[in-house]
């Protein structure tokens, strides 16, 4: 069954997962975007509106990683009608938090419904990447958690690549993002293109813990491995403020472990439960506050669902 507009959700996500550089990605619960999209005759893409982005995104459809995530499927389908796309973001840009995934994703599981959802969610992988390799080059980490909700292993950039990893119900994440932009083209230009084999060896035995960990639903040894990384957080760590008083104020707060939500400037502290997430998000507030810079916190879960169709017609 095909329909004419349709509304999709899609969540934010965190990749890197520490140590797990481009590799690793989990969606989180209670924050993302939602795109609507509508059938026109005229050929082309336009943006009827779009909202909560304060302004900073192109309005040029050539620009814009929904639109050209819309592009790339829409070209793949042969399709000669234009759409008309309305994005609400509800996701700050240069975060950490996935927001160019979400709307690379949320415009594409959109269009996918007006056809009657001829691909699943991992088929889609591709359309998606378009967009995302607009401002950042092509990795899937964001992306495919995005997609597919709970934590993804993203060994590649091909869909068979993509396995989901066990997320342990009763992980519970507390974020901060304090109110300062990294682009993550800038965070990504600041990484090395080399790095020790020693340091090889302690990040990839820190990677399998993790995966292990995952696994056998050990807290307590993903938390350990996951704050260990050796390799983006030392080369990042300048363009994020206050990252060693706050993973010391969590860890104090009762967190497990603490990591830069992918390129920054969120950092994500990783709980067995939920009022302590709560205490630990207002700890890590705290350093913020110290530090006089602002900040958004909250406490949240892994989203298991992923990107979701709200409703077509
Ligand atoms: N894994 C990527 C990075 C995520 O850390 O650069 C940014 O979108």
């Amino acid at each position: 069954m095909s329909f004419s507009r349709a509304e999709a959700y899609a969540p934010a996500t965190v990749a890197n997962l520490g140590v797990g550089f481009d590799i690793i990605g989990l969606a989180l619960e209670g924050m993302g975007d939602r795109a609507t999209v509508t059938f026109k005759d005229r050929p082309g893409i336009v943006f009827s509106k779009i909202s909560g982005d304060g302004g900073m995104l192109p309005r040029d459809p050539e620009q814009n990683v929904a639109s050209v995530s819309a592009r790339a499927f829409l070209d793949h389908m042969g399709e000669t009608r234009g759409i008309e796309i309305q994005l609400n973001k509800g996701l700050p840009l240069s975060s950490g938090l996935g927001s160019s995934a979400a709307s690379a994703v949320v415009a594409v599981v959109a269009l996918n419904k007006l056809y009657g959802e001829p691909y699943s969610r991992q088929e889609l992988l591709p359309f998606c990447l378009e967009g995302e390799a607009l401002v950042s080059g092509y990795h899937a980490d964001n992306v495919a958690p995005c997609l597919l909700g709970g934590i993804t292993l993203v060994a590649g950039i091909s869909v068979d690549a993509i396995q989901p990893l066990p997320a342990p119900d009763d992980l519970h994440i507390a974020l901060v993002t304090p109110k300062v932009a990294v682009p993550t083209a800038e965070a990504r230009a600041v990484m090395p293109s080399h790095v020790p084999l020693k340091t090889l060896i302690f990040q990839t035995g820190r990677v399998a813990q993790l995966v292990d960990a995952l696994h056998r639903g050990d807290l307590r040894a993903l938390g350990e491995a996951i704050g260990l990384d050796k390799v983006a957080e030392p080369a990042r760590a300048h363009l994020i403020p206050g990252l060693a008083q706050a993973r010391e104020a969590a860890k104090d707060a009762g967190a497990l472990g603490v990591f830069i939500g992918g390129a920054g400037p969120t950092l994500c502290a990783l709980c067995d439960d939920g009022v302590i997430a709560e205490r630990v998000a207002r700890a890590l507030q705290a350093v913020y506050c110290a530090l006089n810079l602002t900040s958004e916190i909250c406490a949240t879960r892994v989203d298991n669902r992923g990107s979701v169709v709200l409703r077509a017609e």
